[in-house]
C-alpha cells in the first residue's frame, strides 16, 4: 500500500471541463449559500419534497444528539418517492430497469412502481401492519425488495432490511433486536449461477426461537424454483396476498421523525448496533446529496450504483435519494463476474448508464482482470462516476477514469457510513478540481473538521480525527433500544464541543482537502463493508473447538483489508487434528455465525496471544504477521518470546484462496 506521505504529494488535477459545467446540477452559487446559511440550505431542500403539512421549524437541537429536523411538517415517504412523480405527469418513465443474473429482465416505469406499491401496502396492512411495526426484509436484489421497502414506508412502519449473505443466526439476533412482526423473503435469490436459499435460512432462523417469536407471517417472493418447507397458517406467497389486493391506497402523511428503517452495523462490541433513520431529514439529505453529488438529470439520465439494498449505499442511493428525484435506475440482481466477467460492462452499455457509483474493491478487481475486458464494450454513455465504502487509491482512481469512464468523466470519492445517512464529503462535479484519492470537501450543507484528542482542529497537512461539527439532516436518530450506547459510541468523545465522532482517521493536506486514513478502533473494512473483530472473536470462541481468539484487519490488495484471525486451540482440540483442519472448519464456523463475508482470509492457530502485561491483546503485532511484515517494537509485552514463535511459525504461510 502506497503510504500516505506519497499519496499527499499526489500533484494530479483535474479540473471540470467547461461543458460540464456548463449544465452542472451543483453551482457555485448553491455551495456558496450553503456556507451562508447551512439551516436555510437545508430547509431550501426540503422543500423541493412534497409536504403534506408544511413545516415551520427546521431543527431542534434542544435534545441533543437526539436531533429533530422539520419536527412540525409531516409527509409520506413513498408518496415522495412514487404518486408524486406519477401526478406531474412522469408515470410513464422508467423507474428501474431490472436485471436478474440468469438474464432475465423487467422494467417499471413510475406509474408500475407505484400501482405495486399501493397493492403491497394493502396487503401488509391486512396483515396488520400498522405505523411504527418493524419489518425484516431478507431479499436478494429483485423488484420486490424496492417495493417491500416502499410499501412498508408507505404505512409508517418500519424496515430492517437484511442483507441476503448474512446466515440464520444474524438474521435471528436482527428479528429479535427489533422484534419485527413480519418477514420478507424470497425461496431463493441468483448469485454466481445458482439460487441461493433464504427461505430456508428464515426457517432455521426463526426455528431456533424456544422462547417464541415475534414474528406472526413469513411473506414469501418466488424467484426460483427452490423447494421450500411450508408452515401453514405463518407462511405466505407474496404474489397471493399482493396480487389480491386493492390497487388502491391513498398514502398518510407522518411526522417528519416518524423513524423509517433501521440497519444494523458492526461496531467495537460483538453486539451490532440497529441505526435508527427518521423520514423527513433523511430524505432531504439523501435527495438532495444525490442530485448535487451525481450531477443528476433526471430526464435524461440512467443511474446504476451497484450496492445491495441490504446496505445502506442501498437504501440511500438506490431506494431513498434517487426515487425522491425521479431517476431512471438499473438494478441488478448478481455478481460482476457471471455468467461472464464483462457482464457490468456488457450492462451499461445495455442499458446505456451514464452514471455508475461503485466501491474501490470492485474497480481494483476489474483492473487485475484487464482492460480488455471493458474495452469490448460501448461505454461511452457513461459521464459521471462514483465510489464509495473505503479510500481509492490513485491507481485505481486513474483506471477507473480512463477505462470506465473514458478518460474524461469526473469521479465523486463519498465518504459517509450506516449513522450520517448521506454523503458527508465528495467533490462537486462541475466544481471541484478533482485530486485522484482524496474525497476532498464537504457536501454543502455539511460541516467537518479534523481534530486532535482534545477536540482541536490540525493545521493543514496533519492527520487527526474525522468529526461532524454541526448537525445534518440525514444523521442517525439513535440505535434502536439503546440511547445511551448512541450517545456513548458517537458523542462522548467530543460532548464538550458537541462533535460527532465518526471513528475515522483522516488528513488535511496543504489545500484544506480531506484525506481519509481508514478507521481509529477494531472495526475492519472488508470490500466496502464494515466488520468488528469483537463480533468475529466472538463467532471463534463460541466454537467448542477455541480456547481463545484474536482478529485483526490485514492490508489486502482487492478487498482493502482481509479478516485475520489468530486462534489458540483448547488443549483436548490441539492434538485431535491438524491445524489446517482446524482452520478449515473455524473459517466454516464463522460464516454460519456470521455471513460468508465475515469468514477470515487465514487462520493462524497459535500456542499464545501476544500481550501487555495488563492484559490486552496487541493486535499492532499480529497485524504485522497478517501482513508479513517484521514484527515492530514488542517491549510492553508480557512475554517477548510468543511473538517470535508466532512470526517464524508463519513467516511462509500463504494466504487461502476461495
Ligand atoms: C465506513 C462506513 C457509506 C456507505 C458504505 C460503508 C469507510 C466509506 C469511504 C470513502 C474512505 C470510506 C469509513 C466509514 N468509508 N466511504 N469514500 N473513503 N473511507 O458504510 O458500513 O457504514 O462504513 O466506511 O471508514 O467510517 P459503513
Amino acid at each position: 500500500m502506497t503510504s500516505i506521505d506519497s499519496l499527499l504529494h499526489e500533484y494530479r488535477r483535474f479540473p471540470p471541463t467547461p461543458e460540464f459545467t456548463k449544465n452542472a446540477v451543483a453551482t457555485p452559487a448553491l455551495a456558496e449559500a450553503a456556507a451562508a446559511d447551512q439551516l436555510g440550505f437545508w430547509a431550501d431542500q426540503a422543500r423541493q419534497l412534497h409536504w403534506h403539512t408544511p413545516f415551520t421549524q427546521t431543527l431542534d437541537w434542544s435534545n441533543a444528539p437526539f436531533a429533530k429536523w422539520f419536527g412540525d411538517g409531516t409527509l409520506n415517504v413513498a408518496y415522495n418517492c412514487l404518486d408524486r412523480h406519477v401526478l406531474a405527469g412522469n408515470g410513464d418513465r422508467v423507474a428501474f430497469h431490472w436485471e436478474g443474473e440468469p438474464g432475465d429482465s423487467r422494467s417499471l416505469t413510475y406509474a408500475e412502481l407505484t400501482a405495486q406499491v399501493k397493492k403491497a401496502a394493502n396487503a401488509l396492512a391486512a396483515l396488520g401492519v400498522v405505523q411504527g411495526d418493524r419489518i425484516a426484509v431478507y431479499l436478494p436484489v429483485v423488484p420486490e425488495a424496492v417495493i417491500a421497502m416502499l410499501a412498508i414506508a408507505r404505512l409508517g412502519a418500519v424496515h430492517s432490511v437484511v442483507f441476503g449473505g448474512f446466515s440464520a443466526d444474524s438474521l435471528r439476533a436482527r428479528i429479535d433486536d427489533a422484534q419485527a412482526k413480519l418477514v420478507i423473503t424470497a425461496d431463493g435469490g441468483w448469485r454466481k449461477g445458482k439460487a441461493f436459499p433464504l427461505k430456508a435460512t428464515v426457517d432455521a432462523a426463526l426455528d431456533q426461537a424456544p422462547e417464541g417469536t415475534s414474528v406472526e407471517h413469513v411473506l414469501v417472493v418466488k424467484r426460483s424454483e427452490n423447494d421450500v418447507e411450508w408452515t401453514e397458517g405463518r407462511d405466505l406467497w407474496w404474489h397471493d396476498v399482493v396480487d389480491a389486493a386493492d390497487a388502491e391506497h391513498e398514502a398518510e402523511a407522518f411526522e417528519s421523525e416518524n423513524p423509517l428503517f433501521i440497519l444494523y452495523t458492526s461496531g467495537t462490541t460483538g453486539k451490532p448496533k440497529g441505526i435508527l433513520h427518521s423520514s423527513g431529514g433523511y430524505l432531504t439529505h439523501t435527495s438532495s446529496t444525490h442530485r448535487n453529488v451525481f450531477d443528476l438529470h433526471p430526464e435524461t439520465d440512467v443511474y446504476w450504483c451497484t450496492a445491495d439494498v441490504g446496505w445502506i449505499t442501498g437504501h440511500s442511493y438506490v431506494i431513498y435519494g434517487p426515487l425522491a428525484n425521479g431517476a431512471t435506475q438499473l438494478l441488478y440482481e448478481g455478481t460482476p463476474d457471471t455468467p461472464h466477467p464483462g457482464r457490468w460492462w456488457e450492462l451499461i452499455e445495455k442499458y446505456k448508464v451514464s452514471i455508475f457509483y461503485t466501491a474501490p474493491t470492485a474497480i481494483r478487481s476489474f483492473m487485475k482482470l484487464g482492460r480488455e475486458i471493458p474495452d469490448a464494450f460501448d461505454l461511452s454513455s457513461v459521464r459521471v462516476l462514483g465510489s464509495v465504502g473505503e479510500p481509492i487509491n490513485p491507481e485505481a482512481w486513474i483506471w477507473y477514469r480512463d477505462v470506465i469512464g473514458g478518460g474524461s468523466a469526473p469521479i465523486v470519492d463519498t465518504w459517509w457510513q450506516t449513522e450520517t445517512g448521506g454523503i458527508m464529503v465528495s467533490p462537486l462535479p462541475g466544481i471541484t478540481s478533482l485530486k485522484p484519492g482524496s474525497a476532498q470537501t464537504p457536501v454543502p450543507g455539511i460541516s467537518i473538521a479534523v481534530v486532535n484528542d482534545d477536540g482541536s482542529e490540525v493545521e493543514k497537512g496533519s492527520g487527526g480525527l474525522l468529526v461532524v461539527t454541526e448537525p445534518w439532516p440525514g444523521m442517525a436518530r439513535g440505535i434502536w433500544g439503546a440511547p445511551d450506547r448512541f450517545v456513548e459510541t458517537y458523542w462522548s468523545k467530543f460532548a464538550e464541543q458537541g462533535y460527532y465522532f465518526a471513528g475515522d482517521g483522516a488528513r488535511l493536506d496543504d489545500d484544506g482537502d480531506l484525506w481519509l486514513l481508514g478507521r481509529v478502533d477494531d472495526v475492519m473494512n472488508v470490500s466496502g463493508h464494515r466488520l468488528s473483530t469483537a463480533e468475529i472473536e466472538s463467532a471463534l470462541v463460541s466454537h467448542p473447538m477455541v480456547a481463545e481468539s484474536a482478529v485483526v484487519g490485514a492490508d489486502d490488495e482487492t478487498t482493502g483489508q482481509a479478516v485475520v484471525a489468530f486462534v489458540i486451540l483448547r488443549a483436548d482440540h490441539a492434538e485431535s487434528q491438524t491445524p489446517d483442519e482446524a482452520s478449515a472448519a473455524l473459517r466454516a464456523h464463522v460464516a454460519t455465525s456470521i455471513g460468508a463475508i465475515a469468514r477470515p482470509r487465514q487462520i493462524f492457530i497459535v500456542a499464545e496471544l501476544p500481550k501487555t502485561r495488563s492484559g490486552k491483546i496487541m493486535r499492532r503485532l499480529l497485524r504485522d504477521v497478517a501482513e508479513g511484515r517484521a514484527i515492530g517494537d514488542t517491549t510492553t509485552l508480557a512475554d517477548a518470546n510468543v511473538m517470535q514463535l508466532i512470526s517464524e511459525k508463519f513467516a511462509a504461510v500463504p494466504a487461502t484462496e476461495d
